[in-house]
């Protein structure tokens, strides 16, 4: 490793002490170094109006961000043990190209708020990724929804036949939970949408930052304005995004747990076309349906992450070098989820339906509900009504699935889905 930025008097720091405290974090902050950059520029332009860089400074400052930019976007520059963090390699750079101007970039900030507002960005663009992700899930469940908006197929509940329902019922259903995973993604970005860039170490700086005019060039939309708070902020921040992004995995793993069901040759609902199936190493004859299954175990990624997050975090106040440890989770949990969440789009877009296999597994007995109902209808106590289908089961063999689907005119039913209100919500 290059000497570190903090080195004053030359003591060398045992190269195990060093190598631990380090771990992964240079690599991890590969993640975070485009947002680190960006921050870097506001805040150099921020000591600019303060006048305490020149504008020659700023100039400069603002051009080596620029181009070590695009040296790390092209490869040119690669983020790696050399350097302590992400911090650090944008401070040495800064030296090496510039001299003394590069010396000043560290005045009024310290690594602490540089990685709490690195992060921030890069909590802010997985959220609007999570929130896009989401609604595109969405996007493609009305869409299949849509076309078969009247196509027969079982309801279950114990995972028994229980009344018809609908192909529109069955994916509407998990295109809505997808908008309110989208809405939470929404709310959650706008909950974190404060810059921490200014707090220093935590209490502050004797200058008088324009952290307002910088946060607004960063595109945030207020301030965490105690340095004490955005330095304990650190974590719990995460665990909202984490929380968001688990509620989404979970309508992944139900759906994918449907699928996981109605690909199998005993339902034969669904199928998933070759590109989307892998083979097994022994058995010549099978396809697996393997991606369904990662999808459904993409929830535990992020459960993990959100418990070991959560262990950090018995900390006082102020800035604890454990805060690095919540690093890895978040960036591990956010990396697969959202991956998780491309594919499940990709399922609904590309899964083949059986619709004759759907029809033909309603049975005569599931009409019983709309018989019993009907009774009621005509003045029959709903309870005498049910005992009465009960005793009569056979007699319902006349009905069709089309009729019990058209008569189902209950507000979302999958008579009366209101598709149009879901695509308004998915619009709006
Ligand atoms: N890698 C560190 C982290 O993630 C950066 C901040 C270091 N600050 C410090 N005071 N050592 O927390």
């Amino acid at each position: 490793m290059a000497s570190v930025i903090w080195d004053k008097d030359g003591a060398a720091v045992d190269a195990r002490v060093q190598r631990f405290l380090a771990g992964d974090d240079v690599v991890l902050d590969r993640e975070l170094f485009a947002f680190d950059l960006t921050a870097s520029r506001a805040h150099v332009r921020g000591l600019g109006r303060i006048e305490v860089l020149s504008k020659g400074e700023v100039d400069a400052l603002v051009r080596e961000l620029d181009a070590l930019g695009d040296a790390f976007a092209t490869g040119a520059f690669v983020l790696d043990a050399r350097h302590e963090d992400g911090h650090s390699a944008i401070e040495a750079h800064l030296v090496e190209r510039l001299g003394e101007a590069g010396k000043k970039v560290h005045t009024g900030r310290s690594r602490n708020d540089q990685v709490l507002v690195a992060l921030r960005l890069y909590l802010k663009d997985a959220c609007a990724r999570l929130e896009a992700r989401d609604a595109a899930c969405a996007r493609a469940l009305l869409d299949r929804a849509d076309a078969d908006a009247n196509t027969p197929m079982p309801g279950y509940t114990h995972l028994q036949r229980a009344v018809p329902s609908s192909i529109g019922h069955w994916l509407a259903g998990v295109a809505e939970a997808f908008l309110d995973d989208r809405d939470l993604a929404r709310a959650t970005l706008s909950w974190l949408d404060a810059s921490p860039l200014g707090t220093a170490a935590g209490y502050g700086v004797n200058l008088p930052l324009d952290r307002e005019g910088v946060a607004r060039e960063l595109g945030f939309s207020r301030l965490v304005v105690n340095p004490a708070c955005a330095q304990n902020g650190r974590g719990k921040v995460e665990i909202q995004v984490l929380t968001a992004l688990l509620q989404a995995l979970l309508d992944v793993r139900r759906f994918a747990w449907d699928l996981s069901l109605y690909t199998t040759a005993e339902f034969g609902f669904v199928a998933l076309p070759a590109e989307l199936t892998t083979g097994s190493s022994i058995m010549p004859n099978k396809r697996n349906p393997d991606v369904v299954e990662l999808l459904r175990a993409s929830p535990a990624v992020v459960q993990g992450a959100l418990v070991e997050i959560e262990s950090v975090l018995s900390l006082p106040g102020g800035y604890q070098r454990d805060l690095q440890a919540t690093k890895a989770p978040t960036l591990r949990a956010i990396d697969r989820g959202l991956a998780a969440l491309e594919l499940t789009e990709v399922v609904v877009r590309q899964m083949d339906l059986d619709r004759a296999r759907m029809e033909a597994a309603i049975d005569a007995e599931m009409f019983a509900t709309d018989r019993a109902v009907e009774l009621a209808l005509e003045g029959v106590p709903f309870r005498t009504a049910y005992r009465r289908v009960a005793d009569e089961l056979g007699s319902l063999a006349s009905r069709t699935p089309a009729a019990s689907l058209a008569a189902r005119v209950s507000p979302g039913a999958p008579g009366n889905l209101m598709l149009e209100t879901l695509r308004a919500r998915l619009e709006g």
